[in-house]
């Protein structure tokens, strides 16, 4: 598919999996905007592609939201691609006294409230958008939730569930609604939560994207890169043994 130039605006963009997105758009020619709440991180990625156009910007305030609407009003005249990307994974041991809950509902907050939000400001941008598209950065986890991590995995769960309920009121809208699952990513987000170690290889965010890539351009909508394809398999084949595979170790061990 001969994909036309588009203006993307890609949260937490700034690292990791939604830096590698950025280069993909890059490439193609688009204009891209990245966000994020570190304005370092922000200004190395600028640092490297000097095409890029950054807003520090908290996907959980409301008020950034907002300024934000009207920045790429302003600037680029609106947006076409939003790129629900930004996320945090904290491991949890639910059963012990004293967990921090403030950080548990910032988990959700960031996960799964903020792509909800950030639909609803940008909504009537997209609307009048050339070939308009909501890409959900989800999780494999969606498909076999992974107790280490249960509101990271309840989060993306309802992600997963959000993005599939509003795909076809969206198409009435004209607006292509996208799925993306990673794996286990060679990022920060999974250095922190020890995933490496923990299940299979992590597979290079540059990976990753050319297979998001490939996927987006030919048309997918649900793209499940490497053992993401096979969690969805074996939830639907074998959902008891792909949960007990998953989570041998149910307990944090950091
Ligand atoms: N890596 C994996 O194994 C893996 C697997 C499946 C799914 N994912 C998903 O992929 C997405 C990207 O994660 P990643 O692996 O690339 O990790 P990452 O490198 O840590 O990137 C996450 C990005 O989100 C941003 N962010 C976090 N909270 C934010 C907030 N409140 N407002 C705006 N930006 C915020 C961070 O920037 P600031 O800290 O500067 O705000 C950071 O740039 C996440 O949704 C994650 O759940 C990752």
């Amino acid at each position: 598919m001969n994909k036309p130039k588009q203006k993307v605006l890609i949260t937490g963009g700034g690292s990791g999996i939604g830096l590698s997105l950025a280069r993909k758009f890059l490439d193609h020619g688009d204009t891209v905007i990245i966000t994020g709440r570190n304005l370092k991180k922000l200004e190395d990625a600028k640092r490297e592609l000097n095409q890029i156009h950054i807003y520090q910007s908290d996907v959980t305030k409301e008020e950034d939201i907002k300024k934000l609407v009207d920045l790429t009003q302003q600037e680029f005249g609106g947006i076409d691609v939003l790129v629900n990307n930004a996320g945090i994974m904290n491991l949890l041991d639910s059963g012990k006294d004293g967990n921090d809950l403030l950080k548990q509902m910032e988990e959700i907050e960031i996960n799964f409230h903020a792509p909800i939000r950030m639909l609803h400001y940008f909504l009537p941008q997209l609307k009048k958008a050339n070939n308009a598209t909501l890409i959900n950065v989800s999780s494999g986890l969606a498909y076999v939730t992974f107790s280490q991590a249960p509101i990271y995995s309840g989060t993306k769960s309802a992600l997963h569930f959000w993005t599939m309920a509003i795909r076809p009121q969206l198409k009435q809208h004209q607006i292509r609604v996208v799925e993306l699952l990673p794996p286990v990513v060679d990022t920060k987000l999974a250095d922190d939560a020890d995933l490496k170690d923990d299940f299979l290889k992590a597979m290079p965010p540059e990976k990753l994207a050319a297979i998001f890539w490939k996927d987006y351009t030919i048309g997918k909508n649900e793209i499940a890169p490497g053992v993401s394809k096979i969690l969805r398999f074996m939830s639907r084949l074998a959902p008891k043994f792909i949960f007990k595979q998953l989570n041998k170790q149910a307990i944090p061990t950091k």
